[in-house]
């Protein structure tokens, strides 16, 4: 235990900023170290300094430690631009809290703010920045750290936080990555919800089995979420084989293996596929096929379709009428979409949803054929399939996986009754994240 009891030394370590120094002008936070207050229990100490005009350095120390172990934990200093902690400022000048929004005004923002002054509150765990603007900032120590810019924390963000990592799957593995829950865990429990979500992040893919052989069902789930995506097929739409069927999947045949609505600008993120009445004849299975973990086979083996398919731009189309109201979708975009960062972005892929018109150069079209022929084959040969039973809920991402469904006998003995709808991905990363945050910090 401590024995020096609360002394006079001031709590709060201050530095000048020296402007001609060149080189940083430290904190005295080794004056410090006298003030043993019930706050240095946990034997950090915060230093901060100027850098290059342009940044602040912030240090925790170890009251405790020699200098060398001090070197080692200062080799984890973070590094703040000077115009991002000004930017940052949560006074409420700057910041409006209960819309959690910036409000600074940027009109009259200056990028080149340069400090006056820092100073360290090691009580306070925080650190308090006078700028040239004549403003004053103070920034909780937590609230830095989980903004360092270092590139541990800024991973551990975006895949903890943000969104999920991927974990890309084969046929063989199919089994393994699919997780099951139960419906009435997934409605009650938010550790259930949060690990279906979180399953369908990572995999793609999940099961809810035990759910009531109604046709509320795929509504009281993505209101569990939060909301049903509404399509031009509407918000819950029944699978069924119909006369004069308005869609391809309204029929009992083979549907190949497809991503839904690729049509669409911004097409539905997860599919819900709630089996009502399971066809008793043999087929009317699902299949399904994680096509980041094809494209990451075409990437491999054969580079250069792998590039025609992420570069050829394809007309996709949708021509109907629902409820009494025609519709005309296209969308032209790859079959492998990729982001700014190389990842990938979204998959297209529908045989009976391709437009007849294909408006590129005539002279990507035969490679461009050619290396869709390798992605289809490669797709049907790595797809699992399986057959879901009255009460489960199939759920699956439309932006990565394909799926489809083997042909079945329809008849009036024999029939297959699913019900379906979409949510996107805004409302399911934004409803994992407030699950999490529930648990931890971010
Ligand atoms: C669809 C679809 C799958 C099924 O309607 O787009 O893929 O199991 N249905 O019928
Ligand atoms: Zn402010
Ligand atoms: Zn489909």
């Amino acid at each position: 235990m401590f024995s020096i009891t609360l002394s006079s030394i001031p709590s709060i370590i201050r530095a000048k900023r020296c402007f001609q120094h060149s080189n940083p002008v430290h904190v005295a936070a080794a004056a410090a170290l006298a003030t043993a207050t019930p706050a240095i229990m946990n034997k950090r100490l915060i230093s901060a300094f100027v850098q290059n005009d342009r940044y602040i350095i912030v240090r925790e120390e170890d009251a405790d430690a020699d200098a060398d172990e001090n070197e080692n934990l200062n080799g984890n200093a973070m590094k703040f631009p000077g115009v991002w902690l000004r930017d940052n400022c949560r006074c409420p000048q700057c910041f409006h809290q209960s819309s959690q929004s910036r409000r600074i005004d940027w009109d009259k923002f200056d990028i080149k703010v340069k400090v006056q002054d820092i100073s360290a509150d090691k009580l306070e765990k925080s650190i308090t920045v006078k700028w040239s603007d004549q403003h004053s900032s103070t920034y909780d120590l937590k609230w830095l750290r989980e903004r360092d810019f270092n590139a541990r924390s800024r991973n551990k963000y975006l895949t903890e936080f943000y969104r999920p990592k991927p974990v890309h799957w084969r046929k063989t593995d199919f089994n393994n990555v699919t997780n099951v829950f139960k419906f009435d865990d997934v409605i009650n429990n938010d550790n259930d919800l949060q690990k279906w979500l979180e399953s369908l992040a990572v995999y793609g893919v999940a099961i809810i089995e035990d759910s009531p052989l109604e046709n509320d069902v795929v509504r009281r789930l993505a209101d569990r979420v939060g909301f049903i995506r509404k399509t031009t097929y509407g918000e819950e739409f029944i699978v069924q084989s119909k006369p004069g069927a308005k869609n391809y999947a309204y029929l009992s045949d083979k549907l190949p293996l497809h991503t839904d609505l690729p049509y669409y600008e911004y097409k539905p993120s997860v599919n819900i596929l709630h089996c009502v009445v399971q066809s008793l004849s043999k087929g009317g299975s699902n299949t399904l096929v994680d096509a980041f973990y094809v494209a990451d086979q075409m990437k491999s083996k054969y580079p250069d379709e792998f590039k025609v398919l992420t570069e050829t731009i394809v007309d996709w189309n949708d021509i109907g009428i629902e409820d009494g109201k025609p519709f005309h979708n296209i969308w032209r975009s790859p079959v492998i979409c990729l982001d700014k960062e190389g990842n990938y972005a979204r998959i297209n892929h529908s045989i009976p949803q391709r437009d007849s018109h294909f408006s590129v150069d005539l002279d990507t079209v035969i490679p461009w054929y050619e290396a869709y022929s390798k992605f289809v084959q490669l797709a049907q040969t790595e797809a699992a399939e399986f057959k879901t039973k009255p009460g489960d809920i199939l759920t699956f991402n439309n932006i990565r996986l394909l799926h489809g469904r083997t042909a079945y006998d329809d008849t009036d003995e024999n029939v297959r009754y699913i019900v379906g709808a979409y949510m996107d991905w805004d409302i399911i990363y934004s409803k994992l994240r407030i699950l999490k945050s529930k648990r931890e910090t971010f």
